[in-house]
């Protein structure tokens, strides 16, 4: 096991009628006003917005909105919130949706402080502040809500690029698994399937730690199981409940202690292909690439699959269990092959090429650029 250090400073406040918590505890933190940044109408429908308007009038919190961040949330925008958050002298940054809308408040918090937020993305600029970040969730998957990350697509230059950083972890989330019980199924499972990624990016590591590895098998049945639970009711609140914990737990540090760092590579292939076509979601990229990811490189190294394998899918070949992991993901209602998200052929070496900005990708398996391709042809 790998020496560490954990520290996750973010508060989590879960639960059903939590929310009402959220004024008084900006409050509490001398907050006075802050930007409320949304998407595009899904938490008018799910009475998010409105217990958030509530909660902030209750403590005497100003506030501006800012609307309209799409799925794959993009720059320009980001930019446009950054000037309106300037203008107004937002002391905080308030994100109430999903993680396209947690990721686009951090970008902002963050952006406040930047000659241009981009720069942060190029490694032009180091972030060294933030505006204190509140948000409250109504999608899990991404982890956004208990982690330093966040994902902005450059749409003129075909970049989907990620900033990590401390200051950018949210001070407080609010959790209310019940808001998500007006997803579509499609978007549960993309989040379900963004997670156990997020598990799977660490699981097969050179480093073992039986803890580490033990809570992720425990965290990938849960996911699964409840995925399942919920597709049959989506207003099961219990399953709710543990997929949502379940889905932080897999991106806050949690999975990944006692190793050097995951993999990441089916994240980069991913990002790559909604860059190129932003009407991709996330997870449903993840589905078309990490069961082909585990076949081409279990062909290599079948050893280092075994346990996956066994523990999670209860098959002692790695075939089965990658055969069994794709029937699930269709059960689901995912694409799973590049085909299915509508990729055209002649598009892969474009995506080849954004991919490989360095002359290998992957932390654990470092695949070059032709190895990257006999993998993007198992995936077609
Ligand atoms: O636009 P709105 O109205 O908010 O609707 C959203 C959107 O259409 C809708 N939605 C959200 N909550 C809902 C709801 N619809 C009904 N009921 C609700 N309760 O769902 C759609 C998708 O939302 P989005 O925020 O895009 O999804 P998700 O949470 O999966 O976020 C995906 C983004 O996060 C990035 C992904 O790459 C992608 O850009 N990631 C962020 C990470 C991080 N910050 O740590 C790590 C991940 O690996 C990932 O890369
Ligand atoms: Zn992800």
């Amino acid at each position: 096991m790998e020496s560490f250090t954990f520290h996750n400073p973010t508060q989590i406040i879960f639960g059903k009628n939590q929310l009402s918590q959220l004024g008084a505890q900006m409050h509490k933190d001398g907050i006075q006003n802050c930007i409320l940044i949304a998407g595009r109408g899904s938490i008018r429908k799910n009475g998010a917005y409105d217990q958030v308007i509530d909660s902030l009038e209750k403590a005497g919190i100003k506030y501006t909105e800012a609307w309209g961040v799409e799925a794959n949330p993009r720059l320009a925008l980001a930019r446009e919130i950054i000037a309106q958050a300037k203008e107004f002298g937002a002391q905080a940054v308030l994100a109430v949706g999903g993680g396209s809308v947690l990721d686009t408040a951090k970008a902002v918090a963050a952006g406040l402080y930047l000659k241009d937020i981009w720069n942060a993305f190029i490694r032009k600029e180091m972030i060294k502040q933030a505006l204190p970040l509140y948000t409250v969730l109504t999608l899990s998957g991404t982890g956004s809500e208990m982690n330093g990350n966040a994902v902005i697509t450059n749409i003129d230059t075909s970049q989907k690029w990620s900033i990590s950083s401390p200051f950018i972890y949210p001070r407080l989330s609010i959790i209310d698994p019940s808001f998500q019980s007006t997803l579509p199924f499609k978007q549960t499972a993309n989040g379900a399937m963004d997670a156990i990624s997020h598990i799977l990016e660490f699981y097969f590591a050179d480093e073992k730690p039986i803890v580490t590895l033990t809570i992720n098998e425990a965290l990938l049945r849960t996911i699964t199981d409840m995925t399942d639970l919920l597709q049959k009711d989506p207003l099961d609140y219990n399953a709710r409940a543990n997929l949502a914990w379940s889905a932080t737990l897999a991106l806050n540090g949690l999975s990944g202690i006692g190793m050097k760092g995951g993999d990441w590579a089916c994240h980069g292939i991913e990002h790559a292909l909604s860059a190129l076509h932003p009407e991709i979601s996330h997870g449903e990229g993840l589905a078309a690439i990490f069961p082909a990811w585990i076949e081409y490189l279990s062909e290599k190294e079948p050893s280092r699959f075994l346990r996956w394998a066994k523990c999670i899918w209860n098959e002692e070949s790695v075939s089965l269990a990658v055969r069994r992991f794709r029937s699930k993901l269709q059960s689901w209602g995912l694409a799973t092959s590049l085909r299915d998200l509508s990729i055209k052929p002649d598009e892969l070496d474009q995506i080849l090429d954004m991919i490989m900005v360095t002359p290998t990708i992957g932390g654990v398996f470092k695949l070059n650029k032709e190895e990257l391709r006999s993998l993007l042809m198992l995936a077609y």
